[in-house]
């Protein structure tokens, strides 16, 4: 059954940990006048997943899914959240939003822009787009009024550890990196933490691994500026 965490005033996590899988996965949900999801999961999870942001609020009433990259863990779930909330819109990047997701999903979605912000009525969320890291179509999300960054792949863990961490996990972090290969290149992940590591963040909202907090926060920024993560690193 999935575990569902407070991680910030109004902002859940919710975890999957499928047996067999070196990370588990998680999405947010959160609650506001509009209320938001990031990430929805993968489509065989749908039923577990809605039940378990039921138990933070009414699916039906979901106004925002915002979708870090088109992959299966970060969007497969997409359509049957359309299907429930009829006031639903998904979010993309202007890349994402005008190729896969145009054809995948049930309603047109709608691009955001670099540095746009979302308000959704005690939340706002500000939109970074992050190509490349790890997809093209690629972009992470701050959610301002809490200090929490929706970092998609960004800051991973490997395995089960608890919902929130004020542990520096920086060294396995970045084996692993290197031996999954997902970063395409330095520069892109130089150019995300151009972004990232001038804003105030007080909680790492990590789509693997545990969400980081405290003051760690900042030797996870500091591990991807000084380690080669790209898969190059190990020829
Ligand atoms: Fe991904
Ligand atoms: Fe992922």
């Amino acid at each position: 059954m999935a575990s569902v965490d407070e991680i910030a005033e109004d902002i859940f996590r919710i975890n999957l940990a499928p047996p067999g899988r070196p990370v588990t996965f998680s999405l947010f949900a959160i609650q506001a006048d509009e209320p938001a999801l990031v990430e929805t999961s993968f489509g065989r999870s749908f039923d577990e997943v809605r039940e378990a942001v039921a138990r933070v609020l009414d699916p039906r009433t979901i106004r925002h899914i915002l979708v870090p990259h088109f992959e299966a863990d970060e969007c497969g779930a997409m359509n049957h959240f359309l299907e429930l909330a009829p006031n639903a819109v998904v979010l993309g990047s202007p890349r994402g939003a005008s190729s896969s997701l145009a054809d995948f999903a049930l309603r047109p979605p709608r691009a955001v822009q670099d540095g746009e912000l979302l308000d959704l009525g005690g939340k706002r969320l500000r939109v970074l787009l992050t190509p490349y890291v790890h997809q093209w179509d690629a972009l992470l999300a701050y959610e301002e009024t809490t200090g929490t960054l929706f970092s998609s792949d960004l800051f991973m863990q490997p395995g089960q550890g608890p919902a929130s961490t004020e542990a520096d996990l920086t060294e396995t972090m970045v084996a692993y990196y290197r031996q999954s290969g997902i970063w395409p290149s330095m520069p892109h992940l130089h150019a995300a933490l151009d972004q990232i590591e001038p804003l105030p963040v007080q909680c790492i909202a990590c789509h693997h691994g545990s969400t980081i907090a405290g003051p760690v926060v900042r030797r996870y920024f500091q591990a991807i500026r000084e380690h080669d993560v790209t898969a190059f690193a190990q020829r």
